[in-house]
């Protein structure tokens, strides 16, 4: 989302003449979007801010605006020239030019979606924001207390962009949202699998992605959409983040790892090659090690193909923030540890399973490490390296797995 909202800015700061430089160190603008969402991140961005205000003493022009979930959330505590809530990013084209010093507004008032546009670095994709905001008070969440309610972006407009988009060379399209299953529940709008099936009618489309799904909310018509329109990925992530019901229910999901089987067996049944990844969050509040082994059993029992894992952090406002028997950082640590390691050997048993298999690659760059080799991604959102035989970047290609390389799967271009 921040790197959508990068692209987005920085088309209207052209807008207004200014143009993207590489080098911090030669900026007159420099603009901080950052997530608060766990306590590591925030530590690493008040960090580089103290970096960058000291870049003023060489260029006594710059001005550094700091905005974001970051910005919602740490408020006065910042150094900078402005500091912008969530839903104040769209007008920094306005402030830049006529905003007084430090320019804090934090209200959930009207917010307004910027243009989707065309990925700086890969120009044949584009993120298009679905909804904003969260409605769903996971009890270790801060994410609706600094992006507000949800907001779902009307469907008409999403269509319009989605073919401007299509018009302008995108073929791969990124939807997102905290919750993107329950798009449309906040203003009678279509739902997400409606939605699906809208912006696979559009010709110029020919890959559809989309972040982050809820497994309450993945419902039968949403598994049905994805395992049968050809352009969708058949790449499914669902955050578990635990094991353990009874943790589940501490950390307010609405969901039981029963659901989530369910869902996992509604989609084999579809007969489809699939990935499935998810995220982890270990260490909540008054885990016990018997909650934690469930935590690994249920790795152990899926097989993810990718896995986001996290040691549980306290944030403010939120509700497990007053929870008590809070687990010590040396045993959170340690079972984070744990499920890294496990969950890597399972990764690296997963990636034989692909071998022999026949993909769509859809060829995003050349690898920087070796100019012979150009980087894809398959139909199951991974990774694949093919020979650089003339392939054209934002082209298909169809490939055959025949080996791999850590997790990196190495194709071969069929003809
Ligand atoms: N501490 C650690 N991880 C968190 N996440 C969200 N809040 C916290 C927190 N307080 C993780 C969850 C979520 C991912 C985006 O970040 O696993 O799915
Ligand atoms: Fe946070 Fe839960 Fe909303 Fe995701 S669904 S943003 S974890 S509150």
């Amino acid at each position: 989302m921040n790197f959508a909202l990068s692209d987005q800015l920085t088309k209207e700061l052209e807008k207004i003449g200014m143009k993207e430089v590489y080098k911090p160190e030669i900026a007159d603008l420099i603009i901080v979007n950052a997530c608060s969402v766990r306590k590591h991140a925030e530590d690493k961005v008040f960090n580089r801010i103290n970096i960058l205000n000291s870049l003023k003493k060489k260029n006594k022009n710059l001005k550094i605006i700091v905005t974001g979930c970051f910005a919602q959330n740490q408020k006065e505590k910042i150094k900078a020239d402005f500091v912008l809530g969530t839903y104040k990013i769209s007008e920094i084209p306005k402030i830049i030019t006529n905003g007084k010093e430090k320019y804090i507004n934090t209200d959930f008032d009207q917010y307004k979606f910027l243009k989707p546009v065309r990925n700086r670095e890969l120009p044949f994709q584009a993120y298009i924001d679905i909804t904003v905001g969260c409605n769903n008070f996971c009890s270790y969440c801060i994410v609706p207390y600094l992006r507000g309610p949800q907001i779902s972006r009307r469907s008409k407009e999403i269509i319009e962009d989605a073919k401007r988009l299509a018009d302008e060379g995108v073929v791969e399209l990124f939807l997102l949202g905290q919750n993107v299953n329950s798009y449309g529940k906040d203003n009678n709008e279509i739902g997400f699998a409606e939605l699906l099936y809208k912006i696979h009618n559009i010709d110029g489309i020919k890959r559809i992605k989309f972040l982050t799904s809820h497994p309450k909310d993945f419902n039968d018509e949403i598994i049905d959409a994805v395992c049968n329109l050809e352009k969708v990925s058949k790449w499914f992530h669902l955050p578990i983040q635990s094991g353990s019901d009874r943790i589940l229910k501490l950390m307010n999901r609405k969901y039981t790892v029963e659901h989530y089987l369910r869902i996992i067996e509604k989609i084999k049944s579809y007969k489809i090659d699939f990935a499935i990844s998810t995220d982890f969050l270990v260490g909540f509040p008054s885990e016990t090690e018997e909650d934690f082994l469930k935590t690994i059993e249920i790795a152990e029992k899926i097989k993810f193909d990718e896995a986001f894992m996290f040691k549980y952090s306290d944030r403010n406002y939120t509700a497990s923030y007053s929870f008590e028997n809070k687990i010590s950082e040396e045993v959170k640590n340690e079972r984070l540890k744990t499920l890294i390691e496990i969950q890597n050997r399972i990764e690296k048993e997963n990636i034989k399973k692909h071998i022999g298999k026949e993909r769509n690659i859809l060829i995003e760059m050349i690898s920087k490490r070796n100019s012979e080799q150009i980087l894809g991604r398959d139909e199951l959102n991974r990774t694949v390296i093919l020979k650089n035989e003339n392939l054209k970047i934002g082209n298909f290609y169809k490939a055959k797995i025949v080996d791999y390389k850590g997790i990196t799967l190495i194709g071969e271009l069929l003809v």
